[in-house]
């Protein structure tokens, strides 16, 4: 196992996850479990394709039975930016007092949720609580609103997490706000609300399903950093028995399912497991975290260029987060390979049961990374959505403002080490 070895080895580990209602129907009883909150006042977000299927007005009349007012926002943005989140935080201050908040979509509406509840219950404003460097990295004083998230993409595992992802225009950087009671108190996922996901959306977040389990199952473990003190803990504490369990769970639900949920969008079954690994891996990366895939994602989708991926909205460029991880994902794992070879074969089984080991054992996982995204349809690496040899320096530059991320890697990653990873990720195959 390549090389930490703390002083003061930690000895603890945490783990948190909101209530959980799950399966088909579920979302069918918020109205209920929002009466029992005493709620008279509701704001359901939401975005405009996710808006257009139905299902957030379908959990506004809910409310209206057990005499709730509801008022539907459908403003997110798609991948929310700084301006998209004050928009909706401007327009949630403007019509509020609110009493509960209720985000039906991806994590893009999950995600504007998180951000107008923290901002209509807590002063300030929201770079004033954006991590640090680019942010000021305020907690919040005050408790915030009962938060019900209703995933409609079998993706980020965004209702159980206590981070807000967003893109802050002017810095180009892709960052977020990240404290333990952002996190949702309730999430409800109801897998019937997942079956008008297009295909392409079906891919890209089940990219980002597979990349959480994966990267917090090969993540540098809790007991290889130096001992916290209790108020120095933070949520991701490392791989760690708890999340390894659900990670790996989430692989086996994967392997079943995800090129049948790409496939056939109407198959119920493929959709349930998606849903269930979805929830799965985010229960585990909520608690032990991600690092090197995650950490290239957010400069490859930060300074995109041209780039129109098929099945989202057509009007701005982007590389979607569940892509943006993926692409650089088979060298990524091979990179970390030697830090802890068992853990990178276990996982290759796990997710691709009927694949052929291969001589070189470093070459399993990023075997089955590669045949499962040439099936699904994933673009061929990081050339494919616009990027050249000469943006590589860029893009190691803001994959190194990720140390949080970059912290969690099971080995030490230099500049030459992402230069590497990132070349050989302009075309996988
Ligand atoms: N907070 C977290 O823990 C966390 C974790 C990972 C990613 N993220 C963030 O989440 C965002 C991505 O979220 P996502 O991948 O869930 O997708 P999304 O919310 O961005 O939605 C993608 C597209 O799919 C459409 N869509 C969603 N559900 C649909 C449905 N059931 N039927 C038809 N269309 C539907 C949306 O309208 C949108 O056009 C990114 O901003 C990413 O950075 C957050
Ligand atoms: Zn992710």
């Amino acid at each position: 196992m390549a090389g930490y070895s703390p002083a003061n080895p930690e000895s603890v580990f945490t783990y948190g996850a909101p209530h959980l209602k799950f399966g088909h129907g579920a979302s069918e009883e918020i109205g209920y479990d929002l009466s029992q909150t005493g709620a008279k006042r509701v704001l359901v977000v939401t975005d405009p394709g996710v808006a257009a299927t139905g299902s957030p007005q379908r959990v506004a009349d809910q409310m209206t039975t057990f005499g709730i007012e509801a008022h539907v926002f459908d403003g997110a943005h798609v991948e929310p930016t700084d301006e998209s989140l004050q928009f909706a935080v401007d327009w949630a201050r403007e019509h509020g007092p609110w009493d509960a908040i209720v985000a039906v979509g991806g994590g893009s509406s999950i995600d504007t949720a998180k951000a107008v509840n923290l901002l209509t219950t807590n002063s300030g404003e929201l770079m004033d609580y954006v991590n640090k460097p680019v942010g000021g990295g305020r907690a919040p004083e005050n408790p915030l609103h009962p938060l019900i998230a209703v995933p409609t993409t079998t993706g980020t595992g965004a209702e159980s997490t206590t981070i807000c992802v967003l893109d802050v225009l002017s810095q180009k950087v892709k960052t977020g706000i990240s404290h333990v009671r952002l996190r949702p108190t309730m999430a409800v996922v109801d897998p019937a609300l997942t079956l008008t996901q297009p295909a392409g959306v079906t891919a890209a977040a089940g990219m980002d399903i597979l990349c959480h389990a994966l990267e917090s199952y090969t993540a540098r473990g809790y007991t290889t950093f130096e001992r916290k003190q209790p108020e120095e803990r933070v949520p991701y504490c490392g791989a760690n028995p708890i999340a390894d369990m659900w990670s790996e769970k989430a692989m086996s639900l994967l392997a079943e399912s995800f090129r049948e949920a790409v496939r056939d969008g109407s198959d119920e079954e493929a959709r349930g497991r998606m849903a269930m690994a979805a929830t799965f891996a985010g229960m585990g990366f909520g608690n032990a975290g991600v690092h090197i895939p995650h950490a290239n994602a957010y400069p490859i989708a930060g300074r995109v260029k041209d780039f129109h991926p098929k099945d989202y909205p057509a009007d701005e460029p982007m590389v979607p987060h569940g892509m943006s991880v993926a692409l650089t994902a088979p060298e990524a794992f091979r990179f970390t390979f030697d830090a802890n070879p068992e853990r990178h074969r276990r996982a290759a089984q796990l997710l691709d049961p009927r694949a052929d080991e291969p001589s070189d054992a470093a070459e399993y996982l990023p075997g089955v990374l590669t045949a499962l995204m040439r099936d699904i349809d994933i673009p061929n690496g990081i050339g494919a959505v616009g990027y050249e040899e000469s943006d590589i320096p860029d893009l190691v530059g803001g994959t190194m403002k990720q140390q949080r991320l970059l912290a969690t890697a099971p080995k030490d990653v230099t500049e030459d080490d992402l230069a590497g990873v990132l070349t050989r990720s302009l075309d996988l195959w």
